[in-house]
């Protein structure tokens, strides 16, 4: 698998940390210290599936492709407007695509998983080109009467295009099942048979517990994707991780031994934007002329299950 093509698309709304001073109990300087964030870009007009077509038309359009030779579209998402049709269709129809499409929720890992299944249906031959779409709107999940919750998530689209390729080096992922750590629940409507008891409350979070389960994982994933790949960690020109706290991301980098120019970063400017994160931090990289030809970059996720993804990866453009 190669990756010829990004995009992405964020809403207008920018929500800055004095902003949300005005009616919650934090500051600037708090939400600075503990998560880096300045601002989140935040729905307001916009429909999710709009900005997904607006990412997804510009990651065709740097792989030099048209939507006709897109044979498969992969879309990662964890809410949105709909519960079905999956988003993955309604992205589909505004493309004018006619390729099958699916959805997952690997939650923020979700480009990773993503890119694996694509490699698979790639190496089966199944398909030639496909679009992956991560298309989150986190914003919705939480309470904003929570200053714990809404100050840490924006809302956003990421997209990549892959082909046949030899430049995915090494690909590891894991699921270890800790639903108590970070949650949302949907609401289901009522019917005359229903005798259990249910409760709805916007996202829940152990903060702490998900920075450790983060940093612990993380840093175990990309040791491990560099040792199959037979790749040394000055050799990587860019490691490019999950965009869901800057004290997560400096943890990371410490422990790892890596120097700042090489972990870049966004999450001061988007907040966290799930699964769109990573798709959408590349496509920065690669529209600012920063990736050639044969750069090694490694991508690692965490996310809600607890999921998480890394993998090595050549740049081919
Ligand atoms: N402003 C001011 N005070 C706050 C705020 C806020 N926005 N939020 C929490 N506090 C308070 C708490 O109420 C608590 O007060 P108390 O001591 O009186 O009870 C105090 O600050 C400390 O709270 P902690 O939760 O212990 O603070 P911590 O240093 O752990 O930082 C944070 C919290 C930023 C959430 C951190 O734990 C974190 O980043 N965790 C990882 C979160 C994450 O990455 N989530 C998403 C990952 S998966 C995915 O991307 C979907």
């Amino acid at each position: 698998m190669k990756i010829i093509g990004t995009g992405s698309a964020h809403p207008k709304c920018s929500v800055t940390n004095e902003m949300l001073e005005k009616f919650l109990e934090t500051t600037d300087e708090w939400i600075t210290e503990r998560t880096g964030i300045k601002e989140r870009l935040v729905i307001s007009s916009e429909k999710l599936e709009d900005m997904a077509v607006i990412a997804a038309n510009k990651a065709l359009e740097d792989a030099n492709l048209t939507v006709a030779d897109i044979d498969y579209i992969i879309c990662s998402n964890v809410v949105n407007e709909y519960v079905t049709p999956a988003l993955s269709c309604i992205i589909q129809g505004k493309l004018g695509a006619t390729c099958p499409t699916l959805d997952i929720n690997a939650a923020c890992a979700g480009f990773i998983f993503a890119l694996d299944m694509a490699d698979d249906k790639l190496k089966c031959k199944k398909a030639r080109n496909i679009l992956i779409v991560c298309a989150e709107e986190p914003s919705r999940m939480v309470s904003w009467q929570n200053r714990s919750t809404c100050v840490l998530f924006g809302d956003g689209v990421g997209a990549a295009v892959v082909t046949d390729g030899d430049e995915l080096k090494a690909m590891r992922l894991t699921t270890s099942s800790l639903t108590d750590v970070l949650y949302y629940q949907r609401k289901l409507e009522p019917t005359p048979y229903i005798d259990k008891e249910e409760n709805f409350e916007p996202l829940v979070m152990k903060g702490r517990e998900v920075f450790k389960h983060a940093v612990t994982n993380s840093c175990r994933d990309i040791r491990k994707v560099l040792a199959e790949a037979n790749v040394k960690a000055e050799d990587v020109k860019y490691f490019v991780l999950h965009q869901a706290n800057k004290r997560i991301i400096d943890s990371i980098r410490n422990f790892l031994g890596v120097d700042e120019e090489r972990v870049p970063h966004n999450v001061e400017r988007y907040g966290n934007i799930s699964s769109a994160a990573l798709p959408a931090l590349l496509d920065e990289l690669n529209r600012g002329g920063k990736l050639q030809k044969g750069d090694k970059l490694v991508f690692s996720a965490f996310g809600a299950g607890f999921t998480t993804g890394a993998c090595v990866i050549e740049w081919a453009k």
